[in-house]
């Protein structure tokens, strides 16, 4: 499918003279967008709208900001309800100096919307309209669903541009790890995650990120979740998607917390056994207990074709994540996890299922586009396919899942 055939083609009713409606979140229009254009155009927004974290009732936006700005966020759908999200959750227009975000929830699963921001620098002396951008709510009750995985992009921006132009629009795309190379310096965050290689890549296909091992390195990477969003708020999370439920989770670094290269700023044993106890109770909730198709998206994998452990004072480092999966593998069998979808290793590789470990591992390429994929699952009715596309144009590899019985 072409990315412009997803939802690009949708009619929308128009944003003025179109009948408000509000939703428990979303406010009436209080700046109209004449209002907006009475204020001389100011170049406010430094990156595209981002939208992060879908889920069944809405969606997540980001930008950058080159000031500090208010913004305001405007939604319709094509039945022409319409309203404005200007309020976050503590009575406070939307603000910020660097990035803006903005939570619209109250929508239907599975519509069709499209959105703008508005961004008004603090003076009220200029304004800046973003164009409007489509999305789709995610619909568990959907008979197939469809979303694709890029890893270890590593801020190589000719890959990031291929992989741009030949991934497909999707229901969401998740950004399985290693968005970047360390975060040494603030100014790297903002174009690094929210205008990739200057692209918009969450155009007909909204982002769930997932952290890698280089998204938590670096003296500001503490900042890195003021920055985007989840549809938890977290760095793990659920979701349904038509017959697939999908667990999210962050496997932490590749060393010891102890590390000295670390400088004590990692702390991922307390974030595992958290996870620990959160996944026992998420395998019990239907939506997930009973869903056909169950896949874990964690950058670093849970297993590995060499499952030597390394000497961490000479170089060495985690190809899979053991403590990880010392703390996670007994839900992972309970629920009858399906496959653990990864990065990491930078190389395609496909673990079958074993009776010791009855979840398969796939793991994805390297940030060179000669070693690149995006993967593409779908799952429907009849089966869940995962098929690894290289970006260099080699043959695709497909695994193929039944329904879990
Ligand atoms: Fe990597």
């Amino acid at each position: 499918m072409k990315r412009r055939d997803f939802v690009g083609n949708i009619a929308f009713g128009g944003f003025v003279g179109a009948a408000a409606v509000s939703t428990a979140r979303c406010q009436e229009a209080v700046l109209p967008e004449s209002a907006s254009t009475k204020l001389p155009s100011g170049k406010l927004m430094i990156t595209p709208l981002v939208l992060m974290a879908p889920r069944e009732d809405g969606v997540t936006a980001v930008w950058g900001v080159s000031e500090l700005c208010k913004g305001r966020l405007q939604w319709e759908d094509t039945n022409g309800n319409r309203a404005t999200v200007a309020a976050d959750d503590f009575g406070m227009v939307p603000q910020g100096a660097s990035t803006i975000r903005i939570n619209l929830s109250g929508l239907k699963p599975g519509n069709d919307y499209r959105v703008r921001c508005v961004t008004t620098n603090g003076s009220n002396t200029a304004s800046q309209e973003s164009p409007w951008k489509p999305f789709r709510t995610l619909n568990s009750a959907a008979s197939e669903t469809r979303f694709v995985v890029w890893n270890d992009t590593h801020v190589n921006n000719e890959t990031i541009r291929k992989l741009d132009d030949v991934t497909p629009a999707s229901d969401f795309l998740v950004w399985n790890g290693d968005t970047c190379n360390d975060w040494t310096n603030e100014e790297l965050l903002i174009p690094t995650l929210l205008n990739p290689a200057e692209r918009d890549i969450t155009q007909n296909r909204p982002l769930l990120l997932v952290w890698g091992n280089h998204d938590v390195r670096g003296a500001w990477a503490f900042q890195l979740p003021h920055r985007v969003a989840t549809p938890s708020g977290r760095p793990f999370y659920a979701l349904r998607s038509g017959p697939v439920a999908v667990i999210c989770l962050h496997t932490g670094e590749d060393k010891p917390d102890n590390h000295p290269s670390f400088a004590g700023r990692v702390a991922f044993d307390d974030l595992r056994a958290e996870q620990t106890q959160w996944l026992k109770k998420i395998i019990t909730e239907p939506q997930f207990r009973d869903a056909p198709y169950r896949i874990v998206c964690c950058h670093i994998p849970l297993r590995w074709t060499n499952e030597k452990i390394p000497d961490y004072e000479n170089g060495g480092y985690d190809y899979f994540s053991h403590r990880s999966r010392a703390a996670w593998h007994d839900s992972l069998v309970q629920w009858k996890t399906q496959v653990v979808i990864s990065g990491h290793t930078h190389q395609y590789q496909w673990i079958p299922a074993t009776n010791d470990f009855p979840y398969g591992q796939i793991t994805g390429g390297g940030p060179r586009s000669s070693d690149a994929t995006w993967m593409e699952v779908v799952a429907n009715n009849e089966s869940l396919t995962i098929t690894t596309h290289m970006l260099s144009g080699s043959a695709s590899q497909t695994v193929r899942f039944n329904k879990v019985v």
